[in-house]
């Protein structure tokens, strides 16, 4: 159940020149693509709604494809379709369907390359973020395929007292809707997929407006697997228009979402609102991410771990730090090495391998992060700003910032970017410290930088949070060693690409034979 005997995949080191140059020639190819979404139906590609142009985070210029969004009639068809679907799949075996979950991930990797420019240039990742996500992906549908037949193959024999035979079996639960965002276009969007169908449900899949063209190719591949064209729907569009027509449907069973904490809470009045079944909601969503480093850390350590935490993916991954809290002992040199390091980073085009931080996903995020970026010029102390070179200029880019505050209380919405605040704490107001992380309500990730291993022991007992990073950054959790999920504000569980992430899309069944 742990799956010990599970290998993840082994993804691509680009630092090595005899990997990254043929990579790099093949990214070249798909240079002039341009790739379309529409709803898909029942297998049926259905371009027949409104359509949007997609352009390039980093080059507004550059068009990369275009989308149709789907209708609320579309909506009912998906479902209606899903609804059948649900009752064939439901029978097959766990072994034909965890095939199906193995099939698409041998496509996601001999199809890597395209999926990966479609990430640079629909959602803006850089070449490793572009790797990692289809790595990630990949590692989702392996993990996933391994524990659905670890939990759905066999009853569970329940010998006792009555003399019967008891067992306890898992099967779906019907239609589940899952619901992704753009951060993740692939791994996240294929791993609630994965999940829901390998655990015999059927899906409709709506992925976020800003990256539906990564997901419609993902859904191609899926039906190219063997996933049966009634199981999974696909919905890209608009999610105030088709949350509200979905998720009050009494035929959704389930909704896995992850994105805003804002979203969550109107999924959930919404179901909470529904007559009839009760279903669940697995939510993960966003955090306010600390690091606490004390007077024996590092500061080399620190400052590497603080630039891959804060601005790695442009700091736009809800696991990634905003308030570092330093122990004054340490702060001057550590905020002086951490100005230098982020004088030395590279923003602008994701494609390129130089690049280390690429664009913000579009102009609203862009505003929003500088509006909040005005409000700490006036009220905050300067750390520092890494320049931004003239090619950075044209497309959604915002520089990696660092600020001193006084307080994460005086956060009071989590800024989705390359925005790091930094506090100064003295020891004896480490317990105020950590009371504070907590009175955010969120509880996603915490650094810990220390060489006390009694100092760190103590302050992971007492924050409250789902993933703890000991000497180290706070980012990237690996599928199936390191599950992924928080609390309170940042989520319900289970943790994705953890032992019991299934069980949740599922339902148990007890069989009693009078023998
Ligand atoms: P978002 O909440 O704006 O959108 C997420 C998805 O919800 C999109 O597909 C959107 O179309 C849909 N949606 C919007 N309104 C809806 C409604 N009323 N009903 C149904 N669906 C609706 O989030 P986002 O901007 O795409 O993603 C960024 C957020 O996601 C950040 O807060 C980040 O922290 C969070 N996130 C969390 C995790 C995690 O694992 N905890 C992972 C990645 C991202
Ligand atoms: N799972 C992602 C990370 O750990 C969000 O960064």
């Amino acid at each position: 159940i742990y799956g010990n005997e599970r290998r993840n995949s082994r993804g691509m080191n680009i630092q090595v020149a005899a990997h990254r140059k043929p990579l790099l020639e093949s990214l070249r190819q798909w240079a002039a693509t341009r790739w379309k979404a529409a709803p898909i139906i029942d297998g049926e590609k259905r371009p027949d709604s409104e359509r949007r142009e997609i352009h390039a985070p980093y080059d507004g210029s550059q068009k990369v494809g275009e989308v149709f969004w789907a209708s609320e009639s579309q909506a009912s068809d998906a479902l209606d379709v899903a609804d059948k679907g649900f009752a064939l799949w439901r029978e097959r075996p766990v072994e034909d369907r965890a095939s199906c979950l193995n099939r698409y991930a041998d496509l996601l990797e001999a199809n890597m390359e395209e999926l990966m420019a479609i990430c640079c240039r629909e959602a803006g990742k850089t070449l490793q973020d572009g790797i990692d996500e289809v790595r990630e992906a990949v590692d989702f549908c392996r993990y996933y395929a391994l524990q659905g037949r670890a939990r759905f193959a066999d009853a569970i024999a329940l010998p006792g007292p009555t003399g019967e035979s008891n067992e306890l079996y898992m099967e779906g639960r019907g239609v589940f809707l899952c619901i992704s965002p753009w951060n993740f276009p692939l791994a996240i969007f294929t791993g609630q997929i994965m999940a829901a169908l390998v655990a015999g449900n059927a899906v409709i899949a709506k992925p976020a407006e800003q990256a539906s063209l990564v997901a419609y190719r993902a859904v191609e591949l899926m039906l190219e697997a063997g996933f049966p064209s009634d199981v999974i729907q696909f919905l890209p569009g608009d999610g105030t228009t088709l949350g509200g027509k979905l998720t009050p449907d009494p035929r959704i069973a389930g909704v896995a979402f992850t994105g805003s904490t804002r979203v969550a809470h109107i999924l959930n009045r919404t179901l909470a609102r529904r007559d009839g079944a009760i279903v669940p909601l697995i939510a993960e969503t966003g955090g306010q991410n600390a690091m606490i480093v004390d007077s024996s850390a590092l500061p080399e350590q620190v400052v590497r771990d603080v630039i891959q935490s804060a601005f790695a993916s442009a700091g736009q991954r809800c696991s990634a730090l905003r308030v570092l809290y330093i122990q004054k002992e340490v702060a001057e040199r550590t905020e002086q090495l951490l100005a230098g390091a982020m004088q030395e980073l590279s923003v602008g085009n994701p494609e390129l391998y130089c690049t280390d931080v690429g664009p913000v996903i579009d102009g609203d995020a862009r505003d929003s992060l500088e509006s909040h970026l005005s409000e700490l010029a006036e009220n905050a102390e300067f750390i520092s700003q890494t320049p931004l070179r003239n090619s950075a200029h044209s497309g959604h880019f915002v520089a990696p910032c660092a600020y001193a505050i006084s307080s994460i209380k005086e956060l009071k919405t989590e800024h989705f970017g390359p925005v790091l605040h930094i506090v100064r704490y003295t020891a004896e107001k480490l317990d105020e410290v950590i009371d504070e992380i907590n009175a955010t309500g969120y509880g996603l990730t915490l650094g810990i930088h220390s060489r006390s291993e009694s100092t760190a022991a103590y302050i992971e007992r007492r924050v409250k949070v789902g993933n703890t990073y000991v000497n180290r950054n706070q980012i990237g959790a690996v599928v199936g060693v390191q599950p992924f999920g928080g609390r309170g504000l940042s989520g319900t569980g289970p943790k994705a690409g953890g032992p019991h992430y299934l069980l949740r899309f599922a339902t148990e069944r007890t069989r009693t034979v009078n023998t």
